[in-house]
C-alpha cells in the first residue's frame, strides 16, 4: 500500500509517496539520494546505517520510514557546518586516521554525535559504550575512540553542536 508522507530530514521537509513497508535506510539512499548513510548488514548487526531520530541514534535498516513522520531525522549529510566545512567529529576522524575503507564511518560519526549532544564530556567508557554496536573491520577502534575524545574537547571549546 502506498502512502503520502512528509519527512523532516536535516532541517528540510520532503514530501514522498512510499510503501508502508519501506525502510528508512532505503528511502534515504534510493528515493532521496542521501547515500552518506550506509547499508551494511541490513539486519541490525553493524550500525553502519545509524542516523539520529529525535536525537536518538537509530538503526535506519530496522526503522520503517513511515514511523518517522513528525520526527526530526539527521543524517551524516546534515552535519556540515556553515560554508560546508566538516563537522568537528568528522574532522577529528580524518586527522586521527580513524577512517580506512570508510564504510562504517558515517554510522560511527552519527553514534558519536548522539553521544556528544547529550554528554559533551564523556568518559572513555562512555565513548566505548556509545559505539559498542558499531562494527569496524579495519581500524581496530583505537583511533576512532581517540577521534571522539578529540572531537569532544574541540566541540566543548568551540561550543559547536
Ligand atoms: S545496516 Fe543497519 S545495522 Fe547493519
Ligand atoms: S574503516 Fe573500514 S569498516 Fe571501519
Amino acid at each position: 500500500m502506498k502512502q503520502q508522507i512528509s519527512l523532516d530530514i536535516n532541517g528540510r521537509v520532503y514530501d514522498l509517496v512510499i510503501s508502508h513497508r519501506d525502510l528508512l535506510v532505503d528511502v534515504l539512499r534510493k528515493k532521496l539520494g542521501l547515500t552518506g548513510t550506509k547499508k551494511g548488514c541490513g539486519n541490525g548487526d553493524c550500525a553502519a546505517c545509524t542516523v539520529q531520530v529525535d536525537g536518538e541514534p537509530t538503526l535506519s535498516c530496522l526503522t520503517l520510514a513511515i514511523s518517522c513522520q513528525g520526527k526530526k531525522i539527521i543524517t551524516v549529510e546534515g552535519l556540515a557546518q556553515p560554508g560546508g566545512a566538516l563537522h568537528p567529529i568528522q574532522e577529528a576522524f580524518v586527522n586521527q586516521g580513524a577512517i580506512q575503507c570508510g564504510y562504517c564511518t558515517p554510522g560511527m560519526v552519527m553514534s558519536a554525535k548522539a553521544l556528544l549532544d547529550k554528554n559533551p564530556k564523556p568518559t572513555l567508557e562512555e565513548i566505548k559504550l556509545a559505539i559498542s554496536g558499531n562494527l569496524c573491520r579495519c581500524t581496530g577502534y583505537k583511533r576512532i575512540i581517540e577521534a571522539i575524545e578529540i572531537a569532544a574537547a574541540t566541540m566543548s571549546a568551540q561550543e559547536v553542536k
